[in-house]
C-alpha cells in the first residue's frame, strides 16, 4: 500500500505553494505566441501508435524503446505523446486546417511522455511549450521561429544560452550523405551497439544520436551533412542564417545537430544551457517538410520546436533569477461573533466579484489566530467586525505595511467602493517607491 503515496519515477508534482513558477513561464509563453500570431491548439494525451511510428520514426530511440504503449479494452495500441508535433500534424489534417489562410501557426503546453532513465533534468513525464507553423518555404520563417523561441529566452532573463543551427538537407541531398554515412559506420560495423548495426541498413542518421558512449565516439568522426547539401538546401540555408543576422539573433553553426526525430528537414536548432548539467538541450526544433505527406495529406511545408519547461526552470534557478511571487492577499476581515461572521462572508464576496483577493475565517479560529494567519497570507489590509462595528456600521481598515488606520462605512455597496480606492492608493504609492 505503500505505492498509494509515492508518485511515479521519473514523475513530478507542482504543488499550490510553488504553481506561480510555472505561472509566470505559461504567461510569457502565451504572450509571447500572441505577438508572433499563434493560437493554442490542443490534442488529446494519446493518439494512435502508428501516428508515432510514422511521424516520429520508427527507428528513433523516442519509438524504439522509451513510448508508453498500451493496449485499449477494445483492441486497440494507443500510445501517451512522447512529443507535441506528430498530434498537431495529425489534427491539421483531420480537421482540414490547409483550407486556412496560410501560414497556420498553432502553439502548445502540454505533458509529455517518454520512458527514459530519470535524472536532473530528464523525466518520464515533463511538459513542453511548442510552436508549429505550416504552409511556408521561405527561410525568413524559419528564422521568425528561432527568434520568437529567442525571444521568451530572452524575456525570462535568461543567460548564457547558446542557439546552434544546423541543415540537415531534403530527402535529395540526403540519399548521398545516407551513403557516405553507411561506408563510413560500416567499417565499424562491430564494434557498434545491436540498435546501431539495425539503423545502419535503415537510417545511417540514427547512429549520429545513439547514446551509447562507444557509439557516441565512432559518431564524432562521420562525415558531416552539410558538405552534402544540394543547391536549394543550401541557399535556404543561407537564407535563414541571413535574416538571423538581420534581426541580431546570435547562433553557431554546429553540423553535428541532426535531432533524435525522423520528421526534420533542412533547418535544425537548439538552444543550450551551459548551466544545468548533461541534459542541457531546453529547447529543439527544425523545419519538417515532409511530415505532413507522410502522413497522409498533400506537400506540406512545416516547421517548429518545443522548449522543456522542467529545464528552463531548472535554468532559471541555477542562475539564481528570481520568478516574481504572486500577488498576496488584498485584505483580511477577521470577525467576532456569527453575525460579524457573515458580515465578513459578505463583504469578502463583493470584493471578489469585484477582482480583489479578499479572506475570512473559515476555520473557525479565535480572533489572534486569525490575526496570525492573515500576517501568514501577507495580507496588505486588515479589519476586525464585532458587535460595535456591526451597530454602528463602520469598520477601521488598518494597512498592515504602515499601520495606518482609517473609518470605511460597512454597507456593501460603499465598503467596496472605498476599500477599491484605498487598495489603489496603495498600489500606486508602492509603485512609486512612497
Ligand atoms: P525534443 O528535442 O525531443 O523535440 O524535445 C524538445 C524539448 O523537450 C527538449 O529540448 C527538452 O527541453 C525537453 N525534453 C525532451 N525530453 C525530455 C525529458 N525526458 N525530460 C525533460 N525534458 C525533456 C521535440 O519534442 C520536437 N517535437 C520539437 C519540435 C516541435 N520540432 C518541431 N516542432
Amino acid at each position: 500500500m505503500a505505492l498509494i503515496t509515492k508518485k511515479p519515477k521519473g514523475t513530478e508534482d507542482v504543488l499550490p505553494r510553488d504553481s506561480y513558477r510555472w505561472q509566470f513561464l505559461e504567461d510569457i509563453f502565451r504572450d509571447e505566441a500572441r505577438a508572433f500570431g499563434y493560437k493554442e491548439m490542443r490534442t488529446p494525451v494519446f493518439e494512435h501508435t502508428n501516428l508515432f511510428e510514422r511521424g516520429v520514426g520508427d527507428t528513433t530511440d523516442v519509438v524504439q524503446k522509451e513510448m508508453y504503449t498500451f493496449i485499449t479494452k477494445g483492441g486497440d495500441s494507443i500510445t501517451l505523446r512522447p512529443e507535441g508535433t506528430a498530434g498537431a500534424a495529425r489534427a491539421f489534417l483531420e480537421h482540414g486546417l490547409h483550407n486556412d489562410p496560410l501560414p497556420i501557426k498553432a502553439y502548445y503546453l502540454t505533458s509529455c511522455y517518454r520512458y527514459e532513465k530519470p535524472q536532473a533534468g530528464r523525466l518520464r513525464e515533463f511538459h513542453q511549450f511548442g510552436m508549429e507553423c505550416y504552409g511556408t518555404k521561405d527561410p525568413a520563417a524559419d528564422a521568425e521561429l528561432i527568434t520568437a523561441a529567442a525571444n521568451i529566452f530572452d524575456r525570462l532573463g535568461l543567460k548564457n544560452i547558446r542557439l546552434e543551427i544546423n541543415s540537415i538537407g531534403c530527402p535529395k541531398c540526403r540519399a548521398e550523405y545516407h551513403k557516405a554515412l553507411t561506408e563510413y559506420f560500416g567499417g565499424y560495423k562491430d564494434e557498434l551497439c545491436d540498435d546501431c548495426k539495425d539503423r545502419l541498413g535503415r537510417n545511417p542518421m540514427r547512429l549520429l544520436d545513439c547514446k551509447v558512449p562507444h557509439d557516441h565516439e565512432i559518431a564524432k568522426g562521420a562525415p558531416t551533412v552539410l558538405d552534402y547539401l544540394c543547391d536549394e538546401c543550401r541557399e535556404h540555408f543561407d537564407g535563414v542564417k541571413a535574416y538571423l543576422d538581420a534581426g541580431g539573433v546570435e547562433y553557431t553553426v554546429n553540423p553535428t545537430i541532426v535531432r533524435g526525430l525522423d520528421y526534420y528537414t533542412k533547418t535544425v536548432f537548439e538552444f543550450i544551457s551551459g548551466d544545468i548539467g548533461a541534459q542541457s538541450t531546453i529547447c529543439g526544433g527544425g523545419r519538417y517538410d515532409g511530415l505532413i505527406e507522410d502522413l497522409g495529406g498533400n506537400a506540406m511545408p512545416a516547421l517548429g520546436f518545443a522548449a522543456g519547461i522542467e529545464r528552463l526552470l531548472l535554468t532559471l534557478d541555477a542562475q539564481g533569477i528570481e520568478i516574481p511571487a504572486p500577488a498576496p492577499c488584498d485584505i483580511y476581515i477577521a470577525s467576532m461573533g456569527d453575525a460579524a461572521h457573515k458580515k465578513a462572508a459578505q463583504l469578502c464576496n463583493a470584493l471578489r466579484k469585484a477582482g480583489m483577493y479578499a479572506e475570512f475565517d473559515v476555520v473557525g479560529r479565535g480572533l489572534r489566530a486569525q490575526m496570525k494567519y492573515a500576517d501568514k497570507l501577507g495580507a496588505r489590509f486588515s479589519m476586525v467586525l464585532g458587535d460595535d462595528e456591526l451597530a454602528g456600521g463602520i469598520g477601521r481598515l488598518k494597512n498592515m505595511e504602515n499601520g495606518e488606520q482609517s473609518d470605511i462605512p460597512l454597507d456593501t455597496e460603499s465598503f467596496t467602493r472605498e476599500f477599491t480606492a484605498a487598495k489603489l492608493d496603495r498600489d500606486y504609492k508602492a509603485a512609486a517607491g512612497k
